[in-house]
């Protein structure tokens, strides 16, 4: 199958002020040291790897006091040129919100203020016309609802239930979000059984992933419907794109890893 390529306009977030130094997913331990020159290496290479591909990439200025910020898919939910605002389940990040927000409306978007809990595009992603949403350790279903009203579209549901796949980005993954063309990925077991059933009457053909290859975060990947940018470590599901016609990139972020986030996290979608 020949596949083609649309258009990716994203958000980047430097990681000059990342670290981990509190606990807010499974993944973090404040008592491993990060590498502050070889998570910004890491940082670069998928900018590169964007910028090589035609990515039109944007940037917002990192805060020092925001470890987390690097993860600018939370930032916000960006769509029809609506942004609807992050509000994060926890203190340490809830000052992102207003900065991602005030940056998207100086690029000219009409930012409509969550009064839920969500996390943006780390429990939020559409797919063709309708919005899939995460919930179950960060965003709320108050939030869906507000998502139903702000973009006029279907939301559905899907409650996450393995705390180390706490967003639904470190567990699903837009291969082809075009409208005609949908076609996702997933790890069956990080959701509940209804959800399990909702994925499967809706992508009979989702390209199902390993538990030892979610494990190193091989689901949080970028795809422009041809070329997926994704982590080392996941070679079966690897080939599985190989074989449905996508082009690999491969890149190492384990430096990021260590924050519970890949390569999805840093990358929030401009639409
Ligand atoms: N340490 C961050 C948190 O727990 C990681 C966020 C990862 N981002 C994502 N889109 N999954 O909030």
């Amino acid at each position: 199958m020949t596949r083609t390529t649309y258009p990716l306009s994203v958000l980047m977030c430097s990681p000059e002020h990342y670290t981990v130094e509190y606990t807010i997913n499974p993944w973090m331990h404040p008592e491993v040291p990060t590498d502050g020159s070889l998570v910004m290496k890491q940082w670069e290479s998928l900018r590169d790897t964007y910028e090589r591909l035609g990515v039109d990439i944007n940037y917002i200025e990192p805060a020092p006091g925001l470890p987390d910020m690097v993860y600018a898919a939370n930032g916000a939910t960006v769509m029809d040129g609506i942004a609807y605002t992050a509000s994060f389940r926890y203190v340490e990040r809830q000052p992102e919100g207003p900065l991602y927000a005030d940056w998207l409306r100086s690029a000219g978007f009409r930012v409509v203020e969550a009064q839920a809990i969500n996390e943006g595009e780390g429990d939020i992603l559409t797919v063709g016309a309708t919005v899939y949403a995460g919930t179950g350790f960060r965003s709320t279903l108050e939030s869906h609802q507000e998502l139903r009203e702000v973009f006029g579209r279907e939301v559905v549901s899907l409650t996450l239930v393995r705390p180390e796949f706490y967003h639904l980005d470190t567990c699903f993954s837009v291969l082809d979000g075009r409208e005609g063309s949908e076609l996702i990925a997933y790890l069956p077991s990080a959701f509940s059984p209804d959800a399990v059933a909702e994925l499967q009457r809706r992508f009979p053909d989702a390209v199902l992933v390993d538990e030892d290859e979610a494990g190193v975060l091989a689901l949080n990947l970028v795809s422009n419907g041809a070329d997926v940018v994704m982590p080392v470590g996941a070679a079966k599901f690897t080939a599985a794109l190989e074989e449905r016609g996508f082009r690999t990139h491969l890149l190492d972020l384990s430096e990021l890893r260590k924050g519970g986030g890949g390569i999805k996290c840093c990358t929030l979608t401009l639409r």
